[in-house]
Parts: C-alpha cells; sequence; structure tokens
C-alpha cells in the first residue's frame, strides 16, 4: 500500500506539472482527488490494515493528499496564467496596420461663406441678430416704408399665410426688430432665409439666404457704409477688391445704390466670371430712411444710419464658380465634398 501511494503521488505530481490547459486539469482534479479517485480507493482499504499499520499508511495517505493538493493549486495557477497568455497573444494588435479610413463630412459652402462673413464683421464690432422667417406684412413691408399697394412690394412677391402673415422676403425684416428692441448705437448684422414665389431655375429659388447689416449711431454718414463695406469686401474677396457704387431705388433707404466689386478673377479686365463687365453686384445698400427709423422708434433728428443686405447664394456662386444654384439644395455629396 505503501508503494502504492508513493507511485500515485509520482504519477500525479508529473501529471500536473505538464497539464497545459484548464480541461485537462479539470480531469486530473477528478482523477487524483475526486470521490472516486485511486486514492480515495486505496484510504478507503486501510480497514482492512491492522491496527499498527493503520495509522502509518493514514499519516502517509494524508501527506500524499495535501502533495497532490498542493500540486493542483499549483498547476492551477499555471494553467490560468498561461490561458491567459494565450488569450493575450490571440489578441494582439498590430499597431503599424494602415487604419480604416474614417469619412468626414464638410461645411455646406453656404454655411462657410455665412460663417465668413460673419467673422468679417464680428471682427468690426457687428453682433448676429436674428429674426422670424413667419412675418406679418408689417415688419416685412409697412415699416419698411412700403406700404400696401406699394409697387415696390410686387417684385419681392411672397408665399403668405393670411393676408397679414407671409414668409419673409427679406432679411431687412429685422432691422425693425432690432431697432424697436434697442437703443442705438446699433451695429448688427442679420444672416438668414428668405423666401419669394419665384420659379426654380439656375439662378432662382423660392428660398435663399440673404445677410442684412445695419448701423444707427449719430453723426453715421455715407463714409461709414462706404468704408464698412470696403473693409468687408477685400476681407471677403481679397485685398486689392474695389467698389463700385451705384445710384439705386430702395423704398428703405434713401439715398440707396447698389454695390459692385471688381472682378477677383480678372481683377477688372472682363472674364466668364464677371461676364465681361469687370464688376459683379454683391448688394444693395443706403443710408436708412427717416420714415423707416421714425416708424421704429428712433428719432432721425438725432440719429442716423446705413444699411445693406445681400444674397449669400450670389457670393457663393461667384467665389466658387457655381454656375447652377438648384446644386446648392440638392445635397448631392459628390458637389457638397469639394469645399
Ligand atoms: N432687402 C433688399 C432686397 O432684398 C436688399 C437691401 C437693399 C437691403 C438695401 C438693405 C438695403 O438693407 O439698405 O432686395
Amino acid at each position: 500500500m505503501k508503494e502504492k501511494l508513493e507511485a500515485l503521488k509520482q504519477k500525479a505530481l508529473s501529471d500536473l506539472e505538464t497539464v497545459k490547459d484548464a480541461a485537462a486539469l479539470e480531469q486530473l482534479r477528478v482523477a487524483y482527488l475526486g470521490k472516486k479517485s485511486e486514492l480515495a480507493s486505496i484510504l478507503k482499504g486501510m480497514a482492512s490494515l491492522s491496527p499498527e499499520e493503520r495509522p502509518v499508511i493514514g499519516q502517509l495517505g494524508n501527506s500524499v493528499r495535501s502533495a497532490i493538493e498542493q500540486a493542483f493549486e499549483k498547476a492551477k495557477a499555471n494553467v490560468s496564467k498561461l490561458e491567459t497568455e494565450k488569450k493575450i497573444n490571440s489578441e494582439k494588435l498590430d499597431v503599424t496596420l494602415p487604419s480604416k479610413l474614417i469619412s468626414m463630412g464638410s461645411l455646406h459652402p453656404l454655411t462657410k461663406i455665412q460663417s465668413q462673413m460673419e467673422d468679417i464683421f464680428l471682427g468690426m464690432g457687428f453682433t448676429i441678430a436674428e429674426g422670424p422667417e413667419v412675418e406679418t406684412d408689417y415688419y416685412n413691408f409697412t415699416a419698411l416704408n412700403t406700404p400696401e399697394f406699394h409697387p415696390a412690394r410686387d417684385v419681392q412677391d411672397t408665399f403668405y399665410i393670411t393676408d397679414k402673415v407671409l414668409l419673409r422676403s427679406q432679411t431687412s425684416t429685422v432691422q425693425v426688430h432690432v431697432m424697436e428692441q434697442n437703443e442705438p448705437p446699433i451695429r448688427i448684422i442679420s444672416p438668414g432665409r428668405v423666401y419669394r414665389s419665384d420659379a426654380v431655375d439656375a439662378t432662382h429659388s423660392p428660398m435663399f439666404h440673404q445677410c442684412e447689416g445695419l448701423v444707427v449711431d449719430k453723426g453715421i454718414t455715407m463714409a461709414d457704409l462706404k468704408g464698412t463695406l470696403e473693409t468687408f469686401a477685400k476681407a471677403m474677396f481679397g485685398g486689392k477688391t474695389e467698389l463700385r457704387f451705384r445710384p439705386h431705388h430702395f423704398p428703405f433707404t434713401e439715398p440707396s445704390c447698389e454695390v459692385d466689386v471688381s472682378c477677383f478673377v480678372c481683377g477688372g479686365c472682363g472674364c466668364s466670371v464677371c461676364k465681361g463687365e469687370g464688376w459683379i453686384e454683391i448688394l444693395g445698400a443706403g443710408m436708412v430712411h427717416p420714415n423707416v427709423l421714425r416708424m421704429s422708434g428712433i428719432d432721425p433728428e438725432v440719429y442716423s444710419g446705413f444699411a445693406f443686405g445681400m444674397g449669400i447664394e450670389r457670393i457663393v456662386m461667384t467665389k466658387y464658380g457655381i454656375s447652377d444654384m438648384r446644386l446648392l439644395y440638392e445635397n448631392d455629396v459628390r458637389f457638397l465634398r469639394q469645399f
């Protein structure tokens, strides 16, 4: 029995020493330490031993069991280390592999130009004002010195929700809201969507974007308007840009003008971008009409101001050489990715 126990111990220890995975380890545990193990059956056989032999074999049996148990614990730690190593190796990352391409969106050209405009005017001390796109005809026309039946209402025909409520046809509406709510000095721009009942073609859309500007203070003159617009145009189109002011008529400004910039492509000699003109029209402007100031609660005897309004699409199209306005609204990523 003694030899049997010794042999069992040797075999168990050598098996446990070489075991490599958890399943095999479990088999060894059952075989050497389980209820039906050889060790258990040897110890059961102790009943037939003589009273002298019994404690000797009993002691030996216990020491064999604890040796196997110790070896088992060691093997268990070893197996778990091996398995962790195996797992780490199988999940190895090759950090030198090229990464998957992450596709990034880009800003819409209208958004890009609008934020450039905002940056330029913020740099000159303007703030950004917002106004509603659904308006009353008072803000869209009447308060801008364009009473009912004034012919200027026709050129800005828009979408009416009721007789008096409409989608704004111009951002000039924001001038009125700002003047009603603020005391001069006022220095704002207001970019946003406007609407007109125009059929869609390469240069028209029933929805487009404008950026309005308004400055009201004591002693504001046309010279301030010129200086402001020149600073803007040079920042937007390049330092060599020149401005041309042409007399015009708008109901809400007096005097009024249209403003052209020298063509930033040909510098003024004439090319396809400026259609041979050398100049590109970019905005309407003027000195705020005294009636407009008065209707919004500002005394025209004390204050004066200038205003301007430009179409953002027009600037985007000339700057990027886009010939069809519809491209701006179709959300075709092949087009949008170019900006
Ligand atoms: N609101 C005008 C339009 O939509 C543009 C404009 C012209 C705005 C002159 C102004 C201005 O503020 O002074 O055609």
